[in-house]
Parts: structure tokens; sequence; C-alpha cells
């Protein structure tokens, strides 16, 4: 019998072969195909790539391999192991630049060597290995957490719309976004949700609507400007999003297009809900205007998907992979320690106050 995608890990180890275990996102929904990746140089590219994508999975798959190359390191010399992790470090955080998620996992990796530094290295290789698998499984209660908290907002036969994909493919389990809507399909719950195409990489209709589909709840797909359509209907409840980043202010960085329909839900006066792990809050950053936006290749606009280019050769380009929407735009951020609300310098504080009274990272 085939497995449904919900079955599949997004994103795991296999520490008998010293690989990361992926689904290549760049081949759903046709294909599912399993990479287990060795060398440090096809994790970047898998990252890179997107084969491996969404902010939580893309620090999982990180910490992973920064510990494959740690472990490959054959020197008991301690300042040298240090300099050759570091070097695997920044070179896996060059992959992409906006999901501070990618930031958090390596630095949580790196503390693991410097709290560790009068350990002998094969010591170190053993702890770098804890904290990789506690990354990985924390992610599960983090997005379990965030489902819950997001469910208490919304009813039995609500619309839901969403953008890109914040679910199960984008975490190790569950989702962020998507989280309320898989808990709620396990209790039995029904829900009509709208997923917007996702240009130009289509997380949407490959992925977000490929992962609600196979999980039995009710899926129509869209393409990005069919969303006002859509609400002026009165089909959608609220809308949940997932984040890459969200700054000290609530100003939140996601899929280019949310800022776009976060627009929209004001002028239609309907729930605009950002879901999102404290690991992809950044406390550092005061508003959006500081987030780095990933800019891509033009060709991912002008070829991609289509058996021919679809636009003149030599014509400009611009291919932004994220947008920040105005934390005023923003009815609440769902985190996994609660719901935060306007005014969000100070609510979110709250919320990383919450998370250190429990002692978690
Ligand atoms: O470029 P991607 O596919 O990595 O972008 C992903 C998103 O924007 C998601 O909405 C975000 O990472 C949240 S994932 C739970």
């Amino acid at each position: 019998m085939t497995k449904n995608i919900m079955q599949y890990d997004t994103v795991a180890l296999d520490d008998k072969n010293s690989a990361l275990v992926i689904i290549d996102q760049t081949q759903l929904p046709n294909n599912v195909e399993m990479l287990h990746l060795t060398e440090i140089k096809d994790i970047w590219e898998a990252i890179y790539l997107l084969k491996v994508r969404g902010a939580p999975a893309i620090g999982v798959a990180a910490a992973i391999g920064v510990y494959l190359s740690a472990k490959k390191i054959d020197i008991n010399d301690y300042d040298e192991f240090y300099k050759q992790f570091k070097e695997a470090k920044d070179y896996l955080a060059s992959s992409r630049p906006t999901a501070v998620n990618l930031f958090w996992a390596l630095n949580r990796m790196e503390k693991v060597v410097l709290d560790n530094a009068d350990k002998p290295v094969s010591e170190i290789k053993e702890l770098l290995h804890k904290e990789a698998v506690l990354i990985r499984d924390e992610d599960v209660e983090v997005c379990k957490a965030i489902g819950e908290y997001g469910l208490t907002l919304i009813k039995d036969g609500y619309g839901i719309l969403t953008h890109c994909n914040a679910g199960q493919l984008a975490t190790v389990k569950y989702g962020t976004a998507l989280a309320p809507l898989h808990l709620g399909a396990e209790r039995g719950m029904k829900f009509k949700v709208f997923t917007d195409e996702t240009r130009p990489l289509l997380q949407g209709i490959r992925l977000s609507a490929f992962e609600l589909f196979s999980n039995g709840i009710d899926t129509t797909v869209i393409c990005d400007n069919m969303a006002s359509q859509v609400m002026k209907n009165g089909w959608v409840d609220a809308i949940f999003v997932g984040c890459d980043r969200v700054a000290a202010n609530g100003d939140a960085a996601n899929k280019i297009g949310t800022s776009g329909v976060a627009i929209l839900a004001k002028h239609y006066g309907i729930p605009f809900y950002v879901c999102g792990p404290t690991s992809t809050i950044d406390m550092d950053i005061l508003s959006g205007d500081d987030i780095p936006i990933e800019e891509r290749k033009p060709e991912e606009v002008t070829e991609m998907w289509y058996k021919k280019r679809m636009a003149p050769e030599g014509v400009n380009v611009y291919n932004p992979a994220f947008d920040v929407t105005d934390h005023s735009l923003i009815t609440a951020i769902i985190t996994e320690y609660g719901i935060a609300r306007a005014p969000y310098d100070k609510s979110l504080k709250e919320i990383f106050e919450k998370k250190a009274a429990q002692g978690k990272k």
C-alpha cells in the first residue's frame, strides 16, 4: 500500500550511515523521492535549491548537517576541531539568508562545541549528535503546541486560506500554520481550505495542497491573484500563514505574497494569524526593515514550470523570495508558548520570558 505523505519523515538523521535523510520537495507532488545526503556540499545545495525548505525544517537539516560534518573531522586537537567545525557552520549558514531558524540551529550546535571545550573531541561529537536529535525532536512538540493554540481560534466548518507551505513538509511534523488543521482533522473537525498557488516556486499548490489533500482535508487550490475574490465571496473565516523571521515588534517575513494577503484580509475584516515557533522570532531585530530578504534567480519567474520561456529574453526580473507583513496587519502570532497579540514588543517579550522560565533553549 502506498504511504500517505504525512507518514514520511520530512527530515531525519540516519546516524548509522552518516546521512541526512530528506524528502526531495522539488519533486513533489509527482514523485516521493527520499535523498540520503552525506556530503556537506550536497546538504548546502539541498537547502539552497529548496529540496528541504520551510524555516523549521531548514534549521533541523542544518543542525544534522553540521553534526555530520563534525563527525568526519578526524582530529583530536580542540582548536583545530573547532576551526573546522566553524568552517562547516559558516558554509551551511550561507545557504539561505531569511529564515532565522537556520542560524538559530547552527548557533545552538556551536554553543555545544564552545561550552565543552574542556572535553575530548570524541565526547563533543557525541554531544553534537544529542543536540541535533534534540533540535529535531523538539520541533514535533513545538509544532503540536502551536497547533493546539491555533485550534482555539477556529471552529468546525471554518473556511481557511493559507499561503506557501507551513505544513508538515516545512517542519518535522504537523507544521505551523497547517498544524491546527491537521490536529483538528485528527479530531474529526472539517475545514474548507484554500491554498494559494504561491508563485514562483509553487509551495502552495505542490506542497500544501498535496499534504492537506493526502490527509483528507477539503482543499481548493487558487492562483495567488484569486485570493481577493475568494475572500469577497465570504468563503474565508481566517487566514493562517507561517513565518521565516519575526522581528521584536511583530513584523513578520514570510513567503513572497504574504503581505498582500494580509492587506486583503484587513480590507475584508478577516483575522490574519501568523504561526511560528520561538526559533523563528528574532528578538535582536527591532523591525522588519532589518530582515534580510533573499533574492533568487530570474529563471524561477521566467522559465520554471513552463515548457518554454515565458518572458522576453533580456527583460528585467525582480524575484524576492519573501516579504514582510507589517505587525499592524497581524491579528495574532501563535507560538508554542501561547498566542501573542499587539503590542507585540511587549507580548513577544512575555513569550520569551515564559520560555526561559521553562529552561528551554
Ligand atoms: O522558500 P521556502 O519554501 O523555504 O519558504 C517557506 C515559507 O515561507 C514558510 O511559510 C515558512 O518557512 C514557514 S514554515 C513552517
